[in-house]
């Protein structure tokens, strides 16, 4: 069965590509997402990607996600440091979330060090730049038995 992954993005990516890119880069978010799909299809998976700025349409993304989706690769923008909500929604979805940052948040500002989310995700990557996102899909789909063995 082909594996189905969310690509969710959270508030202010959107902006990618002009938003302090010598934080995030100049890539946008629209090459980000296509890359993110032909990886998808180089694993024979498939993959939507969606965006939203506000905590409860992030959450109702996660919650229809349910129907169709084997996991998610998220990133949460600034609602990881903040959001108890997305946090419950992540466990109650009962899909395996990996958390993506462009940026090391480890390495910026106190407040970003802290991730509410990480707990109940699969794992977190930080720090690649747009290859986070690369990096996200193949953790998951590792994760979902879909990688071939390398040995
Ligand atoms: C981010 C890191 C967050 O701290 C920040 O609020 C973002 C982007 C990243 O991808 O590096 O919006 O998630």
């Amino acid at each position: 069965m082909t594996k189905k992954i969310l690509l969710l993005h959270g508030p202010n990516l959107n902006l990618l590509g002009t938003r302090e890119p010598e934080v995030y880069g100049s890539v946008t978010l629209d090459q980000i997402n296509q890359w993110a799909e032909t990886r998808a299809k180089w694993h024979k998976a498939e993959l939507r990607s969606e965006q939203s700025n506000h905590e409860g349409a992030l959450i109702d993304i996660l919650h229809v996600a349910r129907n169709w989706a084997d996991g998610v690769v998220f990133n949460p923008g600034a609602y990881t440091h903040t959001s108890i909500a997305l946090r419950d929604a992540i466990s109650s979805i009962q899909l395996p979330v990996v958390e993506v940052h462009l940026s090391n948040v480890h390495a910026r500002e106190e407040f970003r060090h802290k991730s509410l989310l990480a707990p109940v995700c699969l794992g977190q990557i930080s720090g690649f730049g747009w290859r986070s996102y690369l990096l996200g899909i193949d953790a998951l789909l590792g994760h979902l038995g879909v990688l071939e063995n390398p040995a």
